[in-house]
């Protein structure tokens, strides 16, 4: 959450600093700053509330200039998102600012403490406490990178930080609790970002830092060293990331790229990792593992929102397949409420981003105990795909919409992936099964194509919907978390109340909202709960529900049922949730669109949530 851009070097740093927050805006999207030195010395900071380009459209790009730097685009944790609130922040004496990503979780204590040494405040937020306590280091120390240390050692919380100091014009400083941060090391130029996006235009040399580290930085490289002031050692590594693979590339939006990139995501994932002949399913990153996974006496997943739905479908998949049990938690109960977890458990933690802190604090919780801790993660060399034993990539490229798309889909076909290892080494599918498996799984990104190529079928569709109030999702077996996700998309970007149910349970509760103004999405697929779902149709039919079946392409029976039908390809349960979450990913998207909606950055939410 937040996203912050810092460069030393030889260019102007600020327009440098607007293209990083730019692309990292869907990191949080509140309010944007920048602050720099300029060729007198002066220490300028200038920031509005609302977006980067807004405060773009009124900074003074020729007053604003010199080459050191930081930006920061807000996403609101202490303080209502206005200009004073906004990043980055000055402390008192005018000499340090700082950007901030992350809780100061005792800067109540250090507020009172600077308050009676004098200290004013301008702002509500924890970061200008932090800006201050350095600048109090600072007085007494005369030293930038000792009072940014002195002052770390003592603040409670996270934080992924970059500070400049007006006296001590030639540096950065930059550090690591529990937020992100990237150092881009280019010909006589440094740059600092929360994430890679912001750094690759420059520079593919980089180095992450771990928690409890800092860097100065300068424009001729970096030096590392904890904040207990220890040298650190470290070469860089290479990104893997391209360019274009960040850029909208003619789309309207992100997220339409995204759902569209499906077909060839979903081959990523899984490209390398399976022998088609045999049905046999390899994943290279966890064999440092595999004894454990084979012999696990259960396996917990534990991640947040979609990637959470991702994880409800790898449940039913190992369970079915495996015969293993499996518990899904979501990371933010499981890290509180003293989980039971044993040497024999096997925890799976499934993140996009890899740095949702629920999810990493849950996955701490997990070693302690000593689980084996495997990680399901998109974002390389992210701070979740660092801590765990083992893992797997997911490899669908960056995602830039807020809300989760490919991701999700390339999380399931790991999970499925997973399985199918799984059940081979457990020996609890023929092999006849597992070679007709990997043969429908061949064919899953055909049939995505298909989908994105009759995307207008799911448009139309949403033309009808597109003023509803609610919205019910129901399914069963495979297509319950499809339920859920479906539901999450539509009301995270259409602000349209949606809620996802299994189909059955609906009788006990939800049926009663049913009336001629309630939409309810129906998974229908042919499969064997299609008598059933049939039958639930029937009680909202009956009730006069409004019903959008989501059905096999030839079904010609649920014709007589669905006032609107989303068609989807036949494939196996295994792969169900891939397909069928498609159509309505283009649904809630389309209905978003309609209702004039910001699609990739809807409000009040961030891509990455590092905060609790
Ligand atoms: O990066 P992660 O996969 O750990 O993120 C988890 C959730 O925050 C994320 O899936 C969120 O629910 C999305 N906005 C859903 O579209």
């Amino acid at each position: 959450m937040c996203g912050i851009v810092g460069y030393i070097g030889s260019k102007n740093s600020v327009p440098v600093i607007i293209q990083g927050l730019k692309r990292l805006e869907y990191r949080g999207y509140d309010s944007a700053g920048v602050s720099v030195i300029n060729s007198e010395g002066e220490l300028l900071v200038y920031k509005k509330a609302g977006k980067v380009s807004k405060m773009e459209e009124s900074l003074d790009l020729d007053k604003y200039s010199g080459t050191i730097g930081i930006g920061h685009t807000r996403w609101a944790t202490h303080g209502e998102p206005n200009d004073i609130n906004a990043h980055p922040h000055l402390d008192f004496d005018g000499n340090i600012v700082i950007v901030h990503n992350g809780i100061i979780e005792n800067y109540k204590a250090i507020k009172k403490r600077l308050s009676i040494e004098g200290f004013e405040f301008q702002t509500e937020t924890d970061t200008e406490i932090l800006a201050d306590l350095i600048n109090f280091n600072y007085r007494r120390t005369n030293d930038f990178v000792t009072a940014v240390r002195l002052s770390l050692v003592e603040v409670e919380g996270t934080y992924g930080l970059a500070c400049l100091c007006k006296s001590e014009p030639d540096k950065l400083v930059v550090a690591r609790k529990g937020s992100p941060l990237l150092i881009g090391v280019g010909d006589s130029e440094t740059i600092v970002s929360s994430d890679a996006a912001a750094v690759i235009s420059y520079t593919k040399h980089v180095i992450y830092l771990e928690d409890g580290e800092m860097a100065i930085m300068t424009k001729n490289g970096y030096q590392l060293k904890t904040i207990e002031d220890k040298e650190i050692l470290r070469d860089t590594e290479v990104l893997d990331l391209l360019l274009d693979e960040i850029e909208k590339g003619g789309y309207d939006h992100f997220m339409l790229k995204e759902i569209c990139e499906q077909p060839d995501t979903i081959q990523n994932t899984y490209r390398g990792r399976i022998n088609f002949d045999t049905g046999v399913a390899k994943l290279g990153g966890l064999d440092t593992v595999l004894d454990k996974i084979v012999n696990a006496e259960r396996f917990i997943i534990t991640a947040c929102g979609t990637a959470w739905h991702a994880g409800l479908v790898g449940k039913y998949m190992i369970e079915q397949y495996c015969r293993v049990p499996v518990e899904v938690e979501y990371a933010s109960e499981f890290r509180y409420r003293n989980p039971i977890i044993s040497p024999r458990d096997v925890v799976i933690a499934i993140s996009q981003s890899g740095e949702t802190l629920d999810t990493l604090a849950a996955l701490r919780e997990a070693k302690k105990f000593g689980a084996t801790t495997i990680g399901v993660v998109n974002v390389i060399g992210s701070t979740i795909a660092r801590e765990v034993d083992a893992g797997t990539y997911i490899h669908a490229g960056p995602e830039i919409g807020v809300a989760s798309t490919k991701a999700f889909t390339s999380q399931i076909m790991s999970l499925a992936l997973i399985t199918m290892m799984l059940a081979k080494y457990k020996n609890t599918i023929p092999d006849s099964t597992l070679i007709q498996l990997s043969q429908e799984l061949l064919a899953i990104p055909a049939k995505i194509l298909k989908m994105v190529e009759m995307k207008e079928k799911y448009k139309l569709v949403a033309e009808s919907f597109k003023n509803a109030k609610n919205f019910l999702y129901l399914g069963r077996g495979f297509n319950f978390p499809v339920a859920l996700e479906g539901a999450l998309k539509l009301k995270e970007i259409s602000y349209i109340h949606a809620e996802g149910y299994p189909a059955a349970e609906m009788k006990h509760g939800p049926i009663a909202l049913i009336d001629e103004n309630m939409p309810v999405v129906f998974i229908a697929p042919h499969d064997g709960t299609y008598d059933k779902i049939i039958s639930n149709i029937e009680e909202v039919k009956a009730r006069k529900g409004r019903i959008i079946a989501l059905a096999y392409e030839d079904d010609e029976n649920i014709k007589n049922y669905a006032d609107y039908i989303l068609p989807v390809p036949k494939t196996s349960p295994l792969f169900a949730s891939i397909l069928n979450i498609i159509p309505l990913q283009f649904l809630s998207y389309y209905i978003a669109v309609m209702r004039e909606c910001n699609v990739d950055q809807p409000r009040n939410l961030a891509k990455s949530v590092t905060v609790e």
